[in-house]
């Protein structure tokens, strides 16, 4: 076993609150506890192929629990197909010679699934690498939660508690957009806890002859407004349909012709579905006669402070990761399980995408207290 003695440490994918927790925790650890060395590399893989890392000291650490962001910078490239000039190309072997001149024997990497690929890579290439479990969107297999996470669903549900008021006062239907990529965490989480009247999310395609109804039946018993939580990922049964016949070309294409015009249906396809939640109020307003709005909650759910429990999060995944290193346990994601953690091997982890099963019990527990889901 290789003895560790200087670790490396980048952030990549889209930022979220708790990013510097977990630099803090894990460096704190790895620096007062194991007695290693600590560096980060600026702006994640991008940081990490230009050779741009900066010295991680006590006093770097101190002062960054509760900030927003991350303080090393982010980007969201791939390391094995790294773009240059339009062209993809892989870094790895300009990420171990790096490695190498530094001295790093050890990279733990904070991001989401994309992340997760990108260490598997480097974990294949022989680098002893670790990977954290961030995100917004809390959808990284094989762990219960995501750092960040909790920090959305607060900002989220705080945005759908004041929406109440003014949808009350304006007898309107307002309908709030939540982050979430292609999953419902996020939107079904803050739609909850918010008491949105109806939550839309991608695992459940909707109809708008459903949502409609529901807002009716409210109506009818004197609620002369509605909110309604729209997770960015949802889409109604047609557009999922035309969704899923685009990707079907796409993955039939046998010709490198037919796979670029499958590819551009694709996109067409993607691009005319990406303002659903306008047209969406355009519908309920045209069906029920309520005027209605759209509130986009977009990137002030990932901006700011991280919220208590995400910070606890945070600490107790950055040491755990700091532990395995000194350990010599590599390849793995620091996986939160219950109150521990638990280390996932990368294999297990990367491609996978976690999405809400529709047994879950957010849903069955929405759907008893009378929560539209639009089906
Ligand atoms: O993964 C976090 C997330 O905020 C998603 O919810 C959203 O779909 C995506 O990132 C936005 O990405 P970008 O920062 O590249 O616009």
């Amino acid at each position: 076993m290789t003895t560790i003695k200087r670790v490396g440490i980048l952030t990549a994918g889209g930022d979220a609150p708790g990013l510097n927790a977990v630099i803090r925790g894990f460096g704190k650890t790895i620096i007062g506890y194991h007695n290693m060395e600590l560096i980060g590399f600026r702006d994640g893989i991008k940081g990490l192929v230009e050779n741009r890392y900066v010295t991680l000291d006590g006093s770097a650490l101190s002062g960054i629990l509760t900030t927003g962001g991350t303080m090393l910078g982010t980007s969201r490239d791939k390391v094995h197909k790294y773009m240059i000039d339009g062209e993809p190309h892989n870094m790895i072997p300009t990420v171990q010679d790096n490695l190498d001149r530094l001295g790093v024997d050890a990279l733990v990497l904070l991001g989401g699934g994309g992340t997760a690929k990108n260490a598997k890579q480097l974990m294949d290439a022989g680098i002893n690498v670790i990977s954290l479990p961030k995100t917004i969107d809390n959808d990284i297999a094989c762990t219960d939660t995501s750092f960040g996470f909790a920090t959305a669903m607060e900002i989220a549900t705080e945005a759908i508690d004041r929406l109440h008021s003014t949808a009350h006062s304006h007898h309107r239907i307002i309908l709030a957009e939540v982050m979430g990529h292609r999953a419902g965490w996020l939107s079904l989480g803050a739609g909850i806890a918010g008491g949105a009247d109806i939550i839309l999310i991608p695992e459940i395609p909707y109809t708008v002859d459903s949502i409609t109804a529901t807002i009716k039946a409210r109506i009818a018993r004197g609620s002369s407004f509605s909110v309604v939580a729209v997770a960015e990922g949802a889409r109604d049964v047609t557009d999922v349909a035309d969704y899923q016949a685009a990707r079907l070309l796409v993955n039939a294409a046998k010709t490198p012709e037919a796979l670029g015009a499958a590819k551009s249906h694709l996109a067409h396809v993607e691009d005319s579905q990406r303002e659903h939640t306008f047209q969406l109020a355009r519908d309920l307003e045209a069906a029920t006669g309520l005027e209605t709005r759209v509130t986009i909650l977009g990137y002030v759910q990932r901006g700011g402070t991280p919220c208590a429990e995400d910070r606890l999060l945070a600490t107790r995944l950055g040491s755990a990761a700091a532990d395995l290193v000194t350990e010599g346990q590599f390849g793995v994601l620091v996986a939160a399980r219950g109150q521990g953690t638990e280390p996932v091997p990368l294999a297990e982890v990367a491609g996978k995408v976690k999405l809400v099963p529709t047994d879950h019990d957010w849903i069955a527990t929405a759907r008893k207290v009378g929560t539209g889901l639009g089906d």
